[in-house]
C-alpha cells in the first residue's frame, strides 16, 4: 500500500471518521460536480435512459450528483449505497426522493441480480484502489485488485442485461479496464473513454461500459 490512509480506503469506519470530521465538513464533492458532468450527461445519458430508468449510486458520499440527477435530470428510481452509517445520515435528509441503501457495494446480498439499468459510480471505485495508478499493473497490490475485481462483478451482476456501468475516474483507461474488466464480467464498451476536464495529471474522464443481453436502449 502506498500509505497508511489510502490502505484503510476500503472500511467504513475510516470514511464514517472522516464524514464526521471537523477538519473536513461538507458539503464534499470528489473530482467533477454536476455542473461539469451536465454536458455529459445530456450527450451520453439522459437521451438512452428513461425518467424511470433504475439508477444506482455506488459510494455515493456527500456528493450532490445524486440529487442533481433527480430534480434536475429528472431521474425518479434512484439509489444511493453507501457503506458509511455516517454519511448516509447526513445526506438521507436532504432529498426525500432518492433511496439509500447501507450496504458494501463489493458484496450486495440484499439486491437481486439485474435489478439496475445503470450504475453511476463517481469515485467510489477509486476507494478500492487507494487513490491511485501508483503501480505497474504487474504490481498492483493484491488487495486492490481483489477490491475492484469483486466490485465489478457485483455490479455486473447487479445489473440488468444491457445495463450500463459508468465509472467517472481520474485513472487512466488501461489501470480501469484492467482492473474492472475482469473474470467473471463480459464488459462491453459503449464509447471509448471521455475526457471530462483539461488534460494532464488528474483528468477526470468516463469509461462506459455494458453488459451484454437482450435489453436495447
Ligand atoms: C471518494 S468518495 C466519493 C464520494 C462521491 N461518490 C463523490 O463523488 O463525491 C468514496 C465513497 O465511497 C464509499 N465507499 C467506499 N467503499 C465502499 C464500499 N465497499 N461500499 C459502499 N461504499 C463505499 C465511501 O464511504 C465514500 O463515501
Amino acid at each position: 500500500m502506498a500509505n497508511s490512509e489510502s490502505a484503510k480506503m476500503n472500511k467504513a469506519e475510516y470514511w464514517d471518521e472522516r464524514y464526521q470530521s471537523a477538519d473536513d465538513p461538507p458539503p464534499r464533492e470528489w473530482h467533477l460536480g454536476y455542473d461539469q458532468l451536465e454536458d455529459y450527461l445530456k450527450a451520453h445519458v439522459y437521451p438512452h435512459w428513461p425518467a424511470d430508468a433504475s439508477i444506482m449510486h455506488p459510494g455515493a458520499g456527500s456528493s450532490h450528483l445524486p440529487m442533481e440527477m433527480h430534480n434536475r435530470g429528472g431521474y425518479t428510481n434512484i439509489t444511493c449505497a453507501e457503506f458509511s452509517p455516517a454519511v448516509i445520515a447526513q445526506m438521507q435528509p436532504l432529498d426525500p426522493g432518492l433511496k439509500w441503501l447501507q450496504s458494501d457495494v463489493r458484496d450486495m446480498p440484499g439486491v437481486a441480480s439485474g435489478s439496475y439499468d445503470v450504475v453511476f459510480d463517481k469515485a467510489c471505485f477509486e476507494a478500492f484502489c487507494a487513490w491511485g495508478p501508483k503501480h505497474l499493473l504487474k504490481e498492483i497490490p493484491d488487495v486492490i485488485v481483489s477490491d475492484s475485481r469483486r466490485y465489478s462483478q457485483e455490479m455486473y451482476r447487479v445489473l440488468k442485461p444491457g445495463g450500463w456501468f459508468i465509472i467517472i475516474s481520474v485513472f487512466e483507461a488501461r489501470y480501469v479496464h484492467h482492473l474492472v474488466k475482469c473474470e467473471g464480467t463480459n464488459w462491453e464498451d459503449v464509447h471509448a473513454p471521455k475526457a471530462l476536464s483539461a488534460d494532464g495529471w488528474m483528468q477526470t474522464r468516463a469509461f462506459c461500459l455494458r453488459k451484454p443481453g437482450a435489453q436495447e436502449t
